[in-house]
């Protein structure tokens, strides 16, 4: 018994736990995040916790023979919401344990009391735990939101116990904690947010969503580095991490799966914050881009494909000679790191003298690439902005590019190519590797092996004599 009483610390950033205090997690290397965990007068057995945060009658799991589960043909639930269900990988699971997180203000609340009322009007008893605001707020947003239906609950509450009493005395199909750093155990050190706080309560949830089969939203906040204490320790005790992003002064949100133990986490799920809530975007493409036919220099369309979707998304370049010692290199929505290597891809497999320019990259609608399939667009963007050459009209490129400057091959090109059409795109430059993959689209599809040729055959004639900060007498552009 005397190991027992032993304290335990952990981490707070990745939840790695050591028997002594520590500086610097051994584990994530970051710094000043041990926190001391319950001590074993309050932490209570496995089977004490057990009984605590499940319902009476809930039985103590023994191990049995693997083959002998049956796979019982639970459909999944539909939320109502499609695009969320495709980030979920096709619906709710019973008994799973879903956070959201994001930054304060992004939409979560939203979000989820949308869902809490889809389901709701669909004969699901819901309950709404609501820490952070009053009865009168949550509905007030409701009646933003529409109609509110009758089996949708509210409760008021911040101390886990009330709440886990609160839903085993109602049993409901979802659960809704908004937000798990509101709620807190008060036989717990620490207050509401800490981090021994958050995963305690964490944990007596996902107790009761097994237990129960209840659903559990849990909301977390998330600063910017995602580094709050509580929600990454909540990482690794979900079945799915979910995160709405966007910015603050766009309208556009991305759901995004960070893990998924039901589905793939490369889904996308696309939104609009509106008047009445956040409104799905059907055709994403659509809303990326800028609708002009005419292509100006420094922009591109990249086909971006997130999970099993394209996304056709407009690319802004901007190349400007630098007038301090250091070239600036700044990008939003677009790795700084990957625009470095085209860069120097530009520079020594293209030739173009970009070392010196100050470089801007920027992709609209606030979201972010990470496909390597859109490498060739941004390096013709950045290409076509130093030239002060548009890229042809109605014309797209995808490819990743290699080091060699070499155009490599993409996943589903037939995919990318079949969206750009439907846009309206007539030509798009793709891999030559490629190339016998991609006929038969009505998109006129120029086969490039190299981002020399891409940048000789995809971009059109100087858009007006260069002036000012674009260099004109380097050989390459009397060549071009
Ligand atoms: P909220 O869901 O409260 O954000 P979070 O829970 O992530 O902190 O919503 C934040 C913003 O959304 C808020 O500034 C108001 C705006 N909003 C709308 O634009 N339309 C709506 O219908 C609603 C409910 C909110
Ligand atoms: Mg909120």
């Amino acid at each position: 018994m005397a190991k027992k009483t032993r304290a335990t610390f952990f981490c707070g950033s990745c939840g790695h736990e050591e028997p002594r205090w520590f500086g610097r997690c051994p584990s994530c290397q970051a710094w000043n995040t041990a926190s001391e965990a319950p001590s074993a007068a309050t932490a209570t057995s496995a089977a004490g916790r057990r009984r605590r945060w499940t319902p009476a009658g809930a039985e103590a799991p023994a191990p049995r023979a693997l083959a002998s589960v049956e796979v019982a043909e639970t459909p999944r639930e539909v939320t109502g919401i499609p695009e969320l269900d495709r980030v979920l990988g096709g619906g709710l699971v019973p008994g799973s344990l879903i956070l959201v997180g994001g930054d304060p203000g992004i939409g979560k609340s939203t979000l989820v009391l949308q869902v809490a009322r889809a389901l709701s009007s669909r004969e699901h008893k819901v309950l709404y735990v609501a820490g952070e605001e009053s009865e009168e707020q949550v509905r007030m947003r409701a009646q933003r939101l529409g109609e509110t239906p009758e089996s949708l609950f509210i409760l008021c509450e911040t101390d886990l116990e009330a709440v886990i009493d609160a839903a085993n005395a109602m049993r409901p199909d979802v659960l809704v904690a908004d937000s798990i750093q509101t709620l807190s155990r008060s036989d717990l050190d620490g207050g509401p947010g800490s981090v021994t706080q958050v995963r305690e309560c964490g944990l007596a949830l996902l107790q009761f969503a097994k237990a129960t089969r209840t659903v559990v939203f849990l909301i977390g906040h998330v600063t910017k580095e995602g580094a709050v204490a509580g929600p990454r320790v909540l990482e690794h005790m979900v079945d799915a991490v979910l995160y709405l992003e966007g910015e603050r002064y766009h309208d556009a949100r991305i759901l995004r799966a960070a893990k998924n133990r039901f589905g793939s986490t490369e889904e996308l799920g696309v939104f609009v914050m509106e008047e009445g809530g956040l409104r799905e975007v059907a055709n994403p493409s659509a809303a990326f881009l800028s609708g002009a036919r005419e292509s100006q220099a420094g922009t591109a369309v990249v086909a971006s494909l997130e999970g099993s979707r394209p996304l056709l998304v407009e690319v802004q370049a901007l190349v400007s000679s630098s007038f301090y010692g250091t070239p600036q290199r700044v990008t939003s929505g677009f790795d700084a790191r990957r625009l470095a290597v085209l860069l120097a891809v530009l520079e020594r497999r293209v030739g173009l003298k970009i070392g010196r320019h100050d470089v801007f990259v920027s992709v609209t609608g606030g979201i972010t690439l990470e496909e390597p399939g859109t490498d060739l667009g941004v390096a013709l963007a950045v290409a076509s902005s130093f030239k002060n050459r548009p890229l042809k009209a109605r014309t797209l490129a995808i490819g990743e590019v290699s080091l060699s400057g070499g155009v490599r091959r993409v996943r589903r090109l037939d995919l990318r190519l079949r969206e750009a059409a439907r846009l309206g795109f007539v030509r798009a430059g793709v891999p030559a590797v490629e190339a016998d993959d991609s006929r038969g689209h009505s998109i006129e599809a120029v086969a490039v092996e190299t981002l020399r040729e891409a940048f000789d055959q995809l971009l059109d004639a100087p858009a007006e004599p260069p002036r000012g900060g674009t260099p004109a007498k380097t050989p390459e552009a009397a060549r071009a």
